[in-house]
């Protein structure tokens, strides 16, 4: 089930990310190309998919989130291609390609990286990727540019810069992952949620304690996954934190330890969506994917 889904939600937000790689002249042709080539290379498509889910479980058709999964995507892509770079975790390969700086060059994937920020907040702006009123655009570019910002995402990464080499205790730890890729997972359900025109309160507040849990349940898996996968089904270098010495949740409650918390999450997002009916089964099925997931 999770497959058809994550396959449809793919194309649908592959079909509206296309289009924003078009260079508007010769000169920025490069730029542009170095764009396309951080987004349109093969990404799960993670925050995509839960902005549509969430967007579902509230009744209304996913198309409505576009603008929102196109935002979310265009953040997450620019985080990594800045994540990448030779100055943060100096990694050559993502998504099974050369990382953007080493197709292009750095300067030009830290201009990427940057565009791509910009085109995100575009993209949730765009009337042609979602039909909802200025009140609520108000309330998604807040709740973006909160989760992608320094008190979220680049927070986060900060944290984790600072952190190389220390022991990080778990509440510590937890409060890095929750930065770093938890508040922009929590922004993609929040997003996807709002796009559909109708979510009230109590139900935003439930699907915020689901991507709470799920948010946090993803890096715990990422570190997993670093540890016990292989650079091949990754796509990128299998190890990497080990070989810089980052605090994990492997490295701090052993693995198997890790992998019961990563358990424990999935159990209490799939508990905050008790009071959601059959339409919230994309967003069920997907809190059971980022635990079990192998890449
Ligand atoms: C990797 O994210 C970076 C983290 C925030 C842990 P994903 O595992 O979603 O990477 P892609 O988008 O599928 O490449
Ligand atoms: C990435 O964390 C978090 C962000 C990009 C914001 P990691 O550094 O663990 O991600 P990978 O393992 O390189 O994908
Ligand atoms: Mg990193
Ligand atoms: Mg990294
Ligand atoms: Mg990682």
């Amino acid at each position: 089930m999770i497959d058809v889904y994550q396959a449809s939600s793919q194309a649908r937000v592959n079909a509206a990310l296309e289009p924003l790689f078009v260079a508007p002249s010769p000169e920025l042709a490069r730029l542009y190309e170095a764009m396309r080539y951080s987004v349109m290379n093969g990404g799960k498509r993670v925050r995509p998919l839960l902005a549509y889910a969430a967007c579902e479980a509230l009744g209304v058709d996913a198309a409505q989130a576009n603008g929102a999964a196109c935002a979310v995507e265009l953040i997450h892509a620019y985080s990594l291609v800045h994540d990448d770079l030779p100055a943060m975790d100096d990694d050559d390969l993502r998504r099974g390609q050369p990382t953007t700086h080493k197709a292009f060059d750095e300067a030009c994937a830290i201009l990427a990286g940057d565009g791509l920020q910009s085109l995100a907040f575009s993209a949730l702006l765009d009337p042609r990727l979602s039909g909802v009123n200025a009140e609520i655009r108000l309330r998604m570019v807040t709740a973006l540019a909160s989760a992608a910002g320094p008190a979220g995402m680049v927070g986060g990464q900060a944290i984790d810069l600072g952190s190389v080499g220390l022991k990080l205790d778990q509440q510590a730890l937890e409060y890095m992952h929750r930065h770093k890729t938890g508040a922009l997972i929590e922004a993609a359900v929040h997003l996807g949620a709002l796009a559909s025109g109708r979510a009230e309160a109590a139900q935003l507040a439930a699907l915020q304690t689901y991507a709470r849990a799920i948010g946090l349940a993803f890096q715990v898996q990422d570190d997993i996954l670093d540890v016990e996968s292989d650079t091949a089904t990754l796509g990128k270098r299998q190890g990497a934190d080990i070989a810089r010495d980052k605090p994990t949740y492997p490295s701090l409650l052993g693995l198997e330890a890790a992998k019961a918390y990563a358990l424990e999450l999935r159990d209490q997002a799939l508990a905050a969506l008790r009071p959601f009916d059959a339409a919230a089964e994309p967003l069920r099925d997907l809190a059971r994917y980022i635990v079990e997931r192998r890449h």
